[in-house]
C-alpha cells in the first residue's frame, strides 16, 4: 500500500518539474516565473486544486511519441482569491514552449466549462509559442474549441488574460476575446505573426518588443489594459482587479467593509474647478476623493488619456468610474476615447456594476483625421453603450457638457438615473466663442458687440440652471457633497429594475 502512495507522489514530483530543471532555470534567467510559481502567487496560499496533472499529448508524428511530458504544457485547476473561487490555467513554457496540442486544449476547455458551469471568473496566464507545430490541424481545432468557449462565457463570467512571455499565433485570439488583458514589461509580447514572418511578407524589420511589446499594446493598439514591471507585481495587480469584480452576471458586486465616512464633506472639492474655464484640472483628483480610501484600479491608463476609466468602491461596493480628463486634449471625445469608454461601460453593464460618470467635455474632436478614422461610428459606440446600459447610472457634470458629448455622457435622456451638476457646470450646444461667432456673424467686425453677445450667452446658457429648469439635471449640488450624494444615490438604486426589449443581441456599431 505504501508503495502505491509513494508512486503517486513520485509521479507528481515528475509532473511538477514540467520540462525539467534546465528549462526552469532558463525561465528564471529570463526574469520569468514558472507556470506553477505564478499560480501560487496569484491564488490564496494553499488553495490551488489542480486538474489533469498527468495528461499527455497523443501525437505520434515527428517522433513525438518518444517525447511526452506529464501536463502537456499547461497547468490547470481552481483556487481562491481572497476567499472567492476562480478557475485558472497557466501555460508552461518549459514544456514544448507552452504550445497548444489537442490534449493541452482539452485541459483548457475543461476549466473553461467548469468556470462557466459554476459561474466563477477564469484567468488565463500566457507564455507560449502558439499551435504545437507537430500536431497540425488537431491544434487548430483545439484553439477553436477554446475560442468558442470564450465567446459563450463572454458577459456571463469575467475572463482575464495575463500575458507573461511570448504570445503568438493562436494564443492571441483567446485573450482578445476576454474582458481584460495584462502584460509584463520587457518580458511579454503579443502578435498574430512574429518578426520573421513580418520580414518575409512586408520586408519590415522589427523586434518582438517593437511589434508587440507591452508599450505598444498599452499605448498604441489598446490591446492591453495595463502593464507592470515584473511577474509578481502583475499577478498581485490582477488579484486586486478580481477583488472588484462579481463572480458572474447574475451575482451582485462584491462588498467589503468601508472605513471612510460618506457623509463627511470634502471642502477641497469646492475649489477643484479653476476660476478660468479654459484651465485644466486633474479629474483623477475627484475620482480619488470620491472612491473609498482613494482605491482606484484604472483600466487603459496609458491609452486615450482624455478619458479615465476604472473601478473603485463607494460604501464598500464596486462602481465603475468614467470621467473626461481636462488635463489631456481638454477632455475632448475622440475615436480612441469613445472606444475605450464604450468597452468599459459595456463591461460594467454586463456585470451589474453601477456606473459613475464625471463630465467635463468640450465636445467631439473636429478634423479630417478623426472623421476619416470613423469618429461617427466610434463616437456612436459610446452613445450606444451608455444608452443600452441598465445598471444604475449616476452622472455629475463638473464643468463643460457641450454638444453631442453632453448627450453621450450618461445624460438624463439616455436613462441616467441621477444626473447632478456642480454650480460650475456649463451645459450648452457649444462654448460662448463658437456660438456667438455663428449666431451673431453680422457683428463679427465689432468687438464691443461681440463682447456683449458673449456675456449674454454666458449668462444665459453657461450654467447648470437652464438644464435644471427642464429637469435634465436632478439637482445642482455642492462639489464638497459629491461623495455623499453618490453614496445615497447608489443606496437608493440598489433594487433598480430595468430591462431592455427582448432581442437575440443588439447590433452595436462595431
Ligand atoms: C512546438 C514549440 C513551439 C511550437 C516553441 N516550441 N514553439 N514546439 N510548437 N509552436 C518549442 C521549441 O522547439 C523549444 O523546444 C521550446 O519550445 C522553446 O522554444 P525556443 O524557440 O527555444 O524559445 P525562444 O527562443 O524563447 O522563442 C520562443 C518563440 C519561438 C518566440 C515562441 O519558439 C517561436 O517563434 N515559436 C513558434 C511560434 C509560432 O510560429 N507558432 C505557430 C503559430 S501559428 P526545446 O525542446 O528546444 O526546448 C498558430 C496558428 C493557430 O498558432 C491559429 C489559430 C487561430
Amino acid at each position: 500500500m505504501k508503495e502505491i502512495l509513494q508512486e503517486l507522489e513520485r509521479r507528481r514530483e515528475i509532473a511538477r518539474l514540467g520540462g525539467g530543471q534546465v528549462r526552469i532555470d532558463a525561465q528564471h534567467a529570463r526574469g520569468k516565473l514558472t507556470a506553477r510559481e505564478r499560480i501560487d502567487i496569484f491564488l490564496d496560499e494553499g488553495s490551488f486544486e489542480e486538474f489533469d496533472m498527468f495528461v499527455e499529448h497523443r501525437s505520434t508524428d515527428f517522433g513525438m511519441d518518444k517525447s511526452k511530458i506529464a501536463g502537456d504544457g499547461v497547468v490547470t485547476g481552481w483556487g481562491t482569491v481572497n476567499g472567492r473561487t476562480v478557475f485558472i490555467f497557466a501555460k508552461d513554457f518549459t514544456v514544448f514552449g507552452g504550445s497548444l496540442s489537442e490534449a493541452h486544449a482539452e485541459k483548457i476547455t475543461k476549466v473553461q466549462d467548469m468556470a462557466l458551469k459554476n459561474r466563477a471568473p477564469i484567468i488565463g496566464i500566457y507564455d507560449a509559442g502558439g499551435a504545437r507545430i507537430q500536431e497540425g490541424v488537431a491544434a487548430l481545432g483545439g484553439y477553436a474549441e477554446v475560442f468558442q468557449r470564450n465567446v459563450l462565457a463572454s458577459g456571463v463570467i469575467p475572463q482575464i488574460s495575463v500575458i507573461m512571455g511570448p504570445c503568438a499565433g493562436g494564443d492571441v485570439y483567446s485573450p482578445a476575446m476576454t474582458d481584460f488583458i495584462f502584460m509584463v514589461r520587457d518580458t511579454s509580447y503579443m502578435f498574430v505573426t512574429g518578426p520573421d514572418v513580418v520580414k518575409t511578407v512586408t520586408n519590415e524589420t522589427v523586434t518582438s518588443e517593437q511589434l508587440g511589446g507591452a508599450s505598444v499594446h498599452t499605448t498604441k493598439s489598446s490591446i492591453a489594459d495595463a502593464a507592470y514591471d515584473n511577474d509578481v507585481d502583475t499577478l498581485l495587480q490582477v488579484r486586486r482587479l478580481v477583488d472588484f469584480l462579481p463572480q458572474s452576471n447574475t451575482a451582485a458586486v462584491p462588498e467589503i467593509e468601508c472605513y471612510q465616512s460618506v457623509t463627511e464633506p470634502d471642502n477641497s472639492l469646492d475649489t477643484l474647478i479653476p476660476a478660468n474655464a479654459n484651465k485644466p484640472y486633474d479629474i483623477k483628483e475627484l475620482i480619488l476623493k470620491v472612491a473609498d480610501e482613494g482605491d482606484f484600479f484604472e483600466i487603459q491608463e496609458s491609452f486615450a488619456k482624455n478619458i479615465v476609466c476604472g473601478f473603485g468602491r463607494i460604501e464598500g461596493a464596486t462602481v465603475g468610474f468614467v470621467a473626461n480628463q481636462p488635463m489631456v486634449l481638454a477632455g475632448v471625445l475622440d475615436s480612441d476615447a469613445s472606444r475605450k469608454a464604450a468597452r468599459f461601460v459595456r463591461f460594467c453593464d454586463c456585470f451589474n456594476i453601477p456606473i459613475v460618470t464625471f463630465v467635463d467635455v468640450p465636445g467631439f474632436l473636429p478634423g479630417t483625421a478623426q472623421e476619416y478614422g470613423g469618429l461617427i461610428k466610434h463616437g456612436a459606440k459610446l452613445l450606444f453603450a451608455y444608452a443600452e446600459a441598465t445598471v444604475p447610472k449616476l452622472t455629475v457634470i463638473t464643468r463643460k457638457a457641450f454638444g453631442g458629448a453632453y448627450d453621450v455622457m450618461a445624460s438624463k435622456h439616455l436613462r441616467g438615473d441621477l444626473n447632478y451638476a456642480w454650480p460650475t457646470a456649463q451645459i450648452a450646444v457649444m462654448g460662448a466663442k463658437g456660438a456667438v461667432e455663428i449666431i451673431f456673424r453680422k457683428d463679427i467686425a465689432d468687438p464691443g458687440k461681440i463682447a456683449a453677445h458673449t456675456k449674454m450667452y454666458e449668462d444665459r446658457f453657461l450654467s447648470p440652471f437652464v438644464a435644471a429648469e427642464r429637469g435634465y439635471i436632478d439637482e445642482v449640488i455642492m462639489p464638497r457633497s459629491t461623495r455623499r450624494r453618490l453614496a445615497q444615490g447608489l443606496r437608493m438604486l440598489r433594487n433598480k429594475d430595468l430591462t431592455n426589449p427582448w432581442k437575440k443581441h443588439d447590433n452595436i456599431p462595431l
